[in-house]
């Protein structure tokens, strides 16, 4: 199961990347927001965190207008890994290298042809442990610090 959540400035994307989902077969729980009243991005990337770091989704996927205020709210809650990602390879390494459980896009920064080929790109990469797993445990590490 994968999160799925969006501010007003994100929904469109958000519906596009849910559609490629479902082609691929891939259960996503949306946690809204559902129209296009204006609503404060944090609050939906709370829900998304919440629900990967729970264990009730493996991933997830948060859109906003840029992707940058989604990554910095969901980065506060721990355990998460978000990602800021605008291109594929970055995507791809998101997860390689970086094990992001969350990818954070911007619908009024990213093209929704290349929005989908980012999406794919992560959701087709493997964290690949090793070197990287020690890096990713200082990452996690540094949630001890106050
Ligand atoms: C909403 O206007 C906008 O600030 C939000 O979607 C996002 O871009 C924040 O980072």
């Amino acid at each position: 199961m994968l999160a799925i959540g969006s501010d007003h400035g994100g929904i469109n994307l958000k519906q596009s990347i849910k559609a490629l989902l479902e082609e691929r077969g891939i259960k996503a729980k949306d946690f809204g927001t559902f129209d296009s009243t204006s609503v404060d991005y944090p609050d939906i990337a709370e829900k998304v965190a919440a629900a990967v770091v729970s264990g009730e989704c493996e991933t997830g996927i948060l859109v906003c207008g840029t992707g940058i205020g989604m990554s910095i709210a969901a980065n506060k809650v721990k355990g998460i890994r978000a990602a800021h990602v605008t291109d594929t390879y970055s995507a791809r390494m998101a997860r390689e290298h970086n094990n992001a459980n969350i990818i954070c896009l911007g619908e009024r920064i990213t093209g929704c042809d290349l929005a989908l080929e980012i999406v794919k790109a992560y959701l087709d990469a493997e964290f690949l442990g090793g070197r990287h797993e020690t890096r990713v445990n200082k990452i996690m590490n540094l949630e001890k610090i106050d």
